[in-house]
């Protein structure tokens, strides 16, 4: 069955290309993108993995890691990662697992035979410190994902996990936010020093409180 919001993520031990890598092990207390990718040695998946490598300093701010994985095995891996180096200007420095029998793939879900019998699709999945899955993506195989989106969802879980607010349409970091719904006016005012406003009983919008 698919992964839910909210699910553990599965635990697995696999082949990577920095090793063998137990998973709930190697993420610890971090955020993690773990995604999958259809195929190595194709030129979207080249485009992603080195957008994603030149996110470290990104991904290190929010405390997290990025995992990709392929039915491909390691030899393809290693093969392809020197191409990725050459022709998108940053050597991959997060673990590719290789997955030639499925298991990871298996576990999250990742083949969907509508789309292709025996390949990943491009998905996504967001699991935070406690191994909870937080965001799940599914993308075509013909189109790049946006990894500017993957960190703005984790400033938004990132903030929203620690103050009582949600996050509007489009919103980035530093943005204004929604105080949560479940407040009362007077439990706003204690909560937000900065006040908020109130567009509808409903509706009422603040300074992001971490800012
Ligand atoms: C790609 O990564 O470029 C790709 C992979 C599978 C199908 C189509 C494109």
């Amino acid at each position: 069955m698919a992964l839910r919001l909210g699910d553990t993520a599965p635990d697995f031990t696999a082949q990577t290309t920095d090793g063998e890598i137990n998973f709930h092990e190697w993420k610890k207390d971090s955020w993690t993108i773990l995604f999958s990718h259809p195929k190595d040695f194709t030129p979207v998946c080249t485009t992603e993995l080195g957008y994603t490598a030149k996110l470290k300093d990104d991904f290190a701010a929010r405390n997290t890691k990025a995992i990709a994985v392929s039915v491909d095995g390691l030899d393809d891996h290693n093969a392809w990662l020197g191409d990725i180096a050459e022709t998108q200007g940053t050597a991959v420095n997060f673990p590719l697992i290789a997955d030639p029998d499925r298991t990871v793939a298996d576990l999250y879900d990742m083949i969907h035979p509508n789309a292709d019998n025996t390949l990943t699709v491009r998905s996504v999945f967001i699991i935070d410190p406690a191994n909870k899955v937080r965001l799940t993506l599914t993308y075509p195989a013909a189109t790049g994902r946006n990894f500017d989106e993957i960190l703005r969802v984790l400033d938004s879980l990132q903030l929203t996990d620690g103050y009582k607010v949600a996050t509007p349409v489009n919103w980035t970091d530093g943005d204004d936010v929604i105080v949560s719904p479940a407040l009362s006016d007077d439990e706003a005012n204690a909560l937000f020093s900065a006040g908020f406003t109130t567009v509808k009983p409903y509706l009422r919008t603040t300074a992001q409180p971490n800012k």
